[in-house]
């Protein structure tokens, strides 16, 4: 078995029977032993189902019907741990990619490629019928990971690519599919190895809609992101920051409110504003920053917050204390003091943080 092909597929019930058979002709007619496998993440519209009959008529055709851990990246890696193919070569299955290619990609292949990509921009590589929002997304992108990537293709957000079964294995327990391009994170572990492309025309899609939307692009600067500085300042880092710099509007705004609006006293307007940040951190923390293993149910939201607000005590009396002191004592704006008592409640629990809960070993 030359050449695996692996076709990620979410609803693609009138593509799948085309384009295996288009594949399936184009290697037989260049003499390519081949397989393909299809990995469906259960689709509503029985793709698992009509590819499973293709069988009959093509030989070398697989089902992957996948139940958990569902999205492309996984379903990706799916097919290359169940392929047997000395290369392995991704491919949308809407008939976006063109497959009289897959011969070019074999041929650069034996000629001891490692990494093959299919590009849009190369020499015969376009792209027909983009809206210029998205060749501007494409072309930020591209940009993006030229500057982010030790080296790049010059379409890095292809899904059209191979990896050669060698590379792969080298690196597979490196890959992590959490993100959403396999083929970055591909590229990131393979500083030294051979990189090769083809150029191919990127057509519309006639049947069924595009996966992709906008959250897919928040979610590939994100994976770019980690890649290139995760190890330096981890993205859990950078989350807990947001949700700090949030806590302090609410902060602010439950002090406003207990003022303006309950004509509650100073002291127990800034109680308020304190605990109500609080309780917001430690919600936005759990669903944010650590969503991969926020606390659930009841009791566990409750012991939870119980934890949170045992270590964030001392801050509170901080900011409590010296916001009491700048407001009424040198009759400061309370806001502004707050803010102070904000700025070194935090100081204090990242001195704490440093000494104890991190400290260094
Ligand atoms: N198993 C599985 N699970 N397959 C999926 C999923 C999923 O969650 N989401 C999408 N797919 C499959 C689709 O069925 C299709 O075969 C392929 O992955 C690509 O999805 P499309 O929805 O066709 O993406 P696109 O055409 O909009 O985007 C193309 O261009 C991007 C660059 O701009 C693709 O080639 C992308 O891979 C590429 O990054
Ligand atoms: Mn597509």
């Amino acid at each position: 078995m030359e050449i695996s092909i692996i076709l990620p597929t979410y609803n693609e019930a009138q593509n799948i029977p085309l384009v295996t058979e288009r594949i399936r002709k184009v290697l037989d007619e260049a003499k390519i032993s081949h397989e393909i496998i299809v990995a469906d993440d259960n689709s509503p519209d029985m793709t698992w189902q009509i590819a499973e009959k293709l069988r009959k008529k093509i030989p070398h055709l697989r089902v992957l019907r996948r139940m958990v851990n569902k999205g492309l990246s996984p379903a990706v890696m799916d097919g290359f741990r169940a392929a047997a193919g000395t290369y392995m070569v991704v491919m949308d299955a809407d008939m976006q990619h063109d497959e009289k290619v897959l011969p070019e990609f074999v041929e650069k292949f034996r000629a001891g490629a490692d990494i093959v990509v299919g590009t849009r921009k190369a020499s015969g590589g376009s792209i027909e019928g983009w809206s210029r929002r998205r060749r501007f997304i494409s072309w930020g992108a591209t940009l993006l990971a030229k500057f982010f990537l030790p080296r790049s293709p010059s379409d890095p957000m292809s899904g059209y690519f191979g990896i050669s079964r060698d590379l792969y294995h080298e690196i597979a327990d490196k890959i992590n599919p959490r993100g959403f391009k396999i083929l970055l994170e591909i590229l990131s572990h393979s500083r030294n190895k051979k990189l090769e492309e083809v150029g191919y025309t990127f057509s519309p899609r006639v049947h069924g809609e595009s996966k992709l939307s906008g959250s897919v692009i928040l979610q590939y600067l994100i994976g770019l992101y980690d890649i290139r500085f995760g190890k330096i300042i981890p993205l859990r880092f950078i989350k807990y920051g947001m949700v700090g710099a949030s806590g302090v509007v609410v902060n602010q705004a439950g002090l406003y409110l207990g003022k303006a609006f309950l004509s509650m006293a100073n002291e127990n307007s800034l109680l308020m504003g304190i605990e109500v940040s609080i309780i917001s951190n430690y919600f936005l923390n759990n669903y944010f920053t650590f969503a991969d293993r926020h606390r659930k149910g009841f009791r566990g939201q409750f012991y939870g917050l119980f934890l949170f607000h045992l270590v964030s005590i001392a801050g509170a009396v901080i900011n409590y204390a010296v916001a009491i002191l700048f407001s009424e004592g040198f009759g400061m704006n309370i806001y502004i003091a707050n803010l102070i008592g904000i700025a070194l409640a935090t100081v204090w629990n990242f001195m704490l943080n440093i000494q104890w809960t991190w400290k260094e070993k």
